[in-house]
């Protein structure tokens, strides 16, 4: 099917597969805003290659809109300390609940001559709060997540929103895994990242998107892969990737997709020594000679 034209929201991409379902309107791919009281964190991120080559294109349009621009008084202040005391001091509903309803409508006046569908989808548009109590991003989350119009990430500082923010704005709260980062940028890049890669058109490859890990029916992690040197350190590549029956190959990939999900779900206890059919790399000399040789002889830092 490679190199097919195919709608994704009405509009026809070529070489396009429909990794997301068409909606089968007219539309702009996806819009994306960003809010955060740290806007320069993103310069770097979004003109970096995919995601810059994507802007550019017009299949994504990515908008970074710095909350402390809706505080109120001479020193435009954001934060307060908690009432009933505690440490650290909590996002003011204020700034942040004017910033995302300024952007909020602002994509709805963006949307004035799309079609009703279009229109009724941005009214809609959810507000994201990236915060470590959020639901779990997972990439049925992500997949979920690129089948919207757009999305609105609300960036998180200090010990978190103040909790009228989540109300006033009937927000959605997200967390990219159970630990807590000193703020929301690097989660709502970890999102934009894996959301914009599942927009037709802005990997170049879409068949790479579905064998991902994770993409597959069963959720199942990628198993090993190679390329070459067919040799490297003592490590050759298993037999089968080099024989060219490519039913082979893929029965091999998806033995090995199961074996490197049960190990990686089981956690490390149930790694340590124990033999796999999965052991890999192939030693085709003596490996970890090699590699400790290389260790040795590798400068451990260069003046
Ligand atoms: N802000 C701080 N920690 C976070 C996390 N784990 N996920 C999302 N946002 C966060």
């Amino acid at each position: 099917m490679k190199g097919v034209a195919v709608p994704f929201r009405g509009r026809s991409i070529p070489g396009a597969l429909p990794v997301v379902p068409s909606r089968g309107h007219e539309s702009f791919f996806m819009r994306i805003d960003i809010l955060t009281l740290f806007p320069e964190m993103f310069t770097g991120f979004l003109d970096g290659s995919l995601l810059g080559a994507a802007r550019a294109s017009g299949l994504l349009d990515i908008r970074v809109t710095n909350i402390r621009d809706f505080a109120e008084g001479v020193h435009r202040q954001v934060d307060d300390r908690p009432f009933g005391g505690g440490p650290g001091m909590l996002l003011m509903p204020g700034p942040v609940v004017a910033c995302a309803e300024h952007v909020v409508a602002d994509g709805l006046q963006a949307a004035v001559g799309a079609d009703v569908g279009v229109q009724a989808e941005r009214a809609a548009a959810p507000v994201i709060l990236l915060t470590p109590g959020g639901r779990r991003l997972t990439q049925e989350v992500v997949e979920e997540l690129s089948r919207r119009e757009r999305i609105i990430l609300v960036c998180g500082r200090y010990e978190g929103f103040d909790a009228r923010v989540s109300t006033a704005l009937g927000a959605e709260e997200l967390s990219i895994g159970d630990f807590v980062l000193s703020g929301g940028e690097v989660a709502a890049m970890v999102v934009v990242d894996a959301v914009c890669r599942l927009v037709p058109g802005v990997l170049g490859d879409e068949e790479s998107a579905r064998q991902d890990s994770f993409s597959n029916p069963g959720r199942l992690v990628e198993g090993p892969q190679y390329t070459r040197p067919r040799e490297f350190r003592g490590m050759g590549v298993p037999d089968v990737l080099l024989s060219g029956d490519h039913g082979k190959i893929a029965k091999w990939r998806q033995e090995q997709a199961i074996v490197a999900t049960r190990r990686r779900d089981a956690g490390p206890s149930d790694r340590s020594g124990e033999p796999s059919i999965n052991q890999s790399p192939v030693p085709t000399k003596k490996a970890p000679e090699l590699t400790a040789r290389a260790i040795e002889t590798t400068p451990r830092s260069v003046p």
